[in-house]
């Protein structure tokens, strides 16, 4: 009989494609998806580890349910994701209500982990890197996403160690999957009925197969007819190699909005973190791609107020940031991570790190917004993912990824509509559709 799990996603969008490919391989054991945790037979929680609290989040989700479930048989409660593979055994130490802890190179085995599980009784933690193991797997039972827009992990994992991150970590050194198995992952998405394909990696743009590169998969996955966008993320800037900057001279689908994130505008401060790379190639990158194609734009990750960033310091982020104009971006606090160099520096004070913060985020939204008021009036493609929340409308987004709001009808989803913007606020752009048209990106 099907048992009924219920999984919930912190984190990244690599924890969103983990948990769309755990949820195929529990199928196979008879597990059906509830949207109602309390009706849940497993509880799943998928976490991150990326900033702080993350652990204390999860205890205190696990709080949540066994409360819930108080007078009723406990689900099986199975925690994945980094904090699984940063915590491992501890997490059944400190909370028994736990019964199973797996890391994201051992989602292959988690069928087995649970029939052993029911089996047995016998609690497990499997945080072993196994990651040829798990794509091999995984690469055997189809990618059952029925998005508009998929992702597809191509890459995971991350030799560069920068100072403040925890990721090396929890997933492990970098490995790049076989050419051929993400071709087949796509024909397997183009069936479903995807028309955006969003490559993963925690360096995607490191990605190395043989002498094949980021580059010579884009436009492999170009060549599928069904295709209609791709993007990819997250690049790190010094895996910017000219291949892939060539790419946007010749590619039709390439979106141009590019996730540059470069953490810092100061080089001490990116010497400091270990980044590995400095402000003069960053900019050197973003004028090269800007020359190629104009209407490519720039998003980023900052990270403000880390140890040893002085006021010139943070003048210099605010500077970069002025200058490149990026269209969306995030920006948190630095937050040390057990484990990481940076661990053991000394903090900022705090309400300066906040001042720090706040400042970064006027100008980042105040540019968000500008940018988006620019488009009202202007006719845009759009592809049109799904309906909003209420049903009211159709959401779907912009080539820079922008989400649109717009009135029509369920068969356009799918579709790249030509829309015209009437309105927006920082986020979104609000319009009608002018008429369903193939889109000319470059
Ligand atoms: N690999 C990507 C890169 O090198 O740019 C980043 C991947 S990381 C999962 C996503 C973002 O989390 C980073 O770009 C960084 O801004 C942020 N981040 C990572 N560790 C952090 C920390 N200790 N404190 C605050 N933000 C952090
Ligand atoms: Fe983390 Fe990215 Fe640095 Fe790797 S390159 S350690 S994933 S921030
Ligand atoms: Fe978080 Fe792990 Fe992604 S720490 S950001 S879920 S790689």
């Amino acid at each position: 009989m099907d048992q009924k799990i219920f999984i919930k996603t912190f984190g990244c969008q690599m924890n969103e494609y983990d948990s769309n490919r755990i949820y195929d391989t529990l199928k196979k054991i008879g597990y059906i998806k509830t949207d109602k945790y309390q009706d849940a037979d497993c509880y799943l929680l998928n976490t991150c580890h990326i900033r702080d609290k993350a652990k204390e989040k999860v205890y205190h989700d696990i709080g949540r349910v066994k409360k819930t479930f108080k007078s009723k048989s406990k689900p099986l409660i199975i925690v994945t994701g980094c904090v699984a593979q940063a915590e491992n055994e501890e997490m059944l130490k400190r909370e028994p209500y736990i019964d199973l802890v797996v890391g994201p190179q051992s989602y292959h085995k988690i069928n087995d982990i649970i029939l052993n599980y029911k089996y047995n009784n016998k609690k497990i933690e499997e945080t072993e890197f196994d990651v040829v193991s798990k794509f091999d797997y995984l690469s055997k039972i189809k990618n059952k996403s029925k998005k508009v827009s998929s992702f597809l992990t191509i890459q995971e994992g991350c030799d560069k160690f920068c100072h403040f991150c925890v990721v090396p970590y929890t997933r492990g050194p970098e490995y790049s999957r076989p050419f051929n198995q993400i071709l087949d992952e796509v024909k397997n998405l183009i069936d479903n009925g995807t028309k955006e394909i969003i490559l993963l990696g925690q360096n995607v743009n490191a990605y190395h197969y043989k002498d094949l590169r980021l580059s010579n998969l884009i436009l492999e996955i170009e060549k599928f007819r069904g295709v209609e966008r791709i993007r990819y993320t997250t690049s790190h800037p010094k895996d910017m190699t000219e291949d892939l900057i060539e790419v946007y001279k010749y590619s039709k689908k390439l979106m141009p909005l590019v996730h540059l994130p470069v953490q810092s505008g100061s080089d001490k401060v990116l010497k400091l973190m270990n980044r590995k790379h400095n402000i003069k190639e960053y900019l050197e990158t973003v004028y090269k791609l800007k020359k190629i194609n104009t209407k490519i734009e720039f998003s980023s990750d900052f990270i403000i107020a880390y140890p040893g960033e002085n006021e010139k310091d943070f003048k210099d982020t605010v500077n970069l940031i002025k200058e490149i104009k990026f269209i969306n971006s995030f920006s948190f606090i630095f937050s040390p991570r057990p484990g990481t160099v940076a661990s053991k520096l000394e903090i900022l004070d705090k309400k300066e790190s906040l001042f720090r913060l706040e400042t970064v985020q006027n100008i980042l939204f105040k540019n968000q917004r500008e940018v988006n008021k620019s488009l009202e009036s202007k006719i845009i493609n759009v592809l049109v993912e799904n309906r909003t929340d209420d049903k009211t409308k159709l959401f779907g987004r912009s080539e820079h990824m922008t989400s649109v709001v717009f009135n029509g009808s369920d068969n356009l989803i799918g579709k790249i509509v030509k829309v015209k913007i009437l309105e927006s606020n920082q986020n979104t752009l609000f319009g009608a559709s002018i008429d369903s048209t193939h889109q000319k990106v470059a």
